[in-house]
């Protein structure tokens, strides 16, 4: 029979029997996948695992604190947060097209990340404590199917998919999700006590609002774009539709100003973009009709409370021709 405690019974067993005294790492992203798969570790062998947080300052109101207090408190576990959102930036200056944004984040998660693991197993080889041997990976079946059913190595996929590892760097891959789908991820999640807010995360992309303001990343227009969603999440869990978006992109077209009329003065502010999606798989998508008044409360609050937007507007696009994503 399935159940959740069940299938954690017999992961954590397994989990046990790979790592044995051995030490392991895990990169958490605030995603479930991670999140599950650390948790499940936790279980296995406690203290023996050490999370890695990369915190590259483009994640949404709430994100961090959710992962380095909310999660750790349920799980216990032992993570070390870095810090790089001034190297993110830097990094990211004057840079507004979407492919180069895209390869400079990951090209910066995998460095940032892996000096934390090379701390993490100089600490241990001072210590004259077991080595790290093993590298958590949330890999889940359809992952596994989509790769060619092959394991061992690390795949990747997308940057926050800890790959690219240098060779003197070995890892064994330790992948405790591979058989499960991600519904059965979520129960196992539940059963493990992983926060709700986490289980029940809509997707999110690892460069994060990066890829979601239109032009160059600063730290402004991340305040205004973050300050501009955290209004659209609310107020669509407010309204009980959480469940049946797929997820909703808030996108700053921050190279883009129209004339408006706030309190008692002309502006000349940014427009939002708010992209509804429903969808299965994310391959393809159409454009979620969200009820009048919920756009209209989005639409008043976010031009009342966040100063720099005059506008917001609605994407209409199905998937294809137009991707989730606008970048
Ligand atoms: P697109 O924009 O290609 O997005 O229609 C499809 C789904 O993938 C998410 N997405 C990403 N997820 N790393 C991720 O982990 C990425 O680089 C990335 N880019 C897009 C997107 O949010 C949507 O759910």
């Amino acid at each position: 029979e399935w159940t959740a405690a069940n299938v954690v019974d017999q992961l954590v067993d397994a989990v046990r029997e790979q790592i044995g005294t051995g030490r392991v790492i895990c990169g958490l992203s605030g995603g479930v996948d991670s999140s599950v798969a650390a948790a499940l570790v936790q279980r296995a062998v406690g203290d023996q695992l050490t999370c890695v947080f990369v915190d590259h300052g483009l994640l949404r109101a709430g994100e961090a604190e959710q992962v380095q207090q909310d999660f750790v408190a349920a799980t216990g576990v032992d993570l070390v947060t870095v810090d790089a959102a001034d190297r993110f930036l830097d990094a990211l200056a004057g840079v507004s097209d979407p492919e180069e944004k895209r390869k400079i984040i990951g090209r910066e998660f995998i460095r940032v990340f892996e000096q934390a693991a090379r701390d993490i197993v100089g600490e241990h080889a001072a210590d004259g404590d077991h080595p790290v041997e093993f590298l958590v990976q949330g890999t889940l079946y359809p992952d596994v199917v989509e790769s060619g059913g092959g394991s061992g190595t690390a795949n990747i996929k997308s940057h926050h998919n800890v790959g690219g590892l240098p060779d003197d760097l070995q890892f064994t891959l330790v992948e405790p999700l591979r058989l499960l789908f991600k519904d059965e991820v979520r129960q196992v999640g539940l059963e493990l006590g992983v926060p709700e807010g986490i289980v029940w995360r809509q997707p999110f992309p690892g460069p994060g609002l990066g890829i979601r303001i239109v032009g160059e990343v600063t730290k402004e227009r991340l305040d205004i774009l973050r300050a501009a969603d955290r209004i659209a999440r609310h107020e669509l869990s407010e309204a009980g539709l959480d469940r049946e978006i797929w997820q909703c992109p808030v996108v700053l077209l921050a190279d883009v100003r129209s004339v408006g009329v706030q309190g008692d003065g002309r502006t000349y502010g940014h427009p939002v973009v708010l992209r509804p999606v429903s969808s299965e798989d994310a391959m393809t998508a159409d454009w979620t009709r969200l009820p009048y008044e919920v756009l209209a409360r989005i639409s008043t609050r976010i031009t009342n409370e966040v100063r720099e937007v005059n506008r917001v507007v609605l994407d209409v696009t199905s998937k294809p021709p137009g991707t989730i994503e606008w970048e």
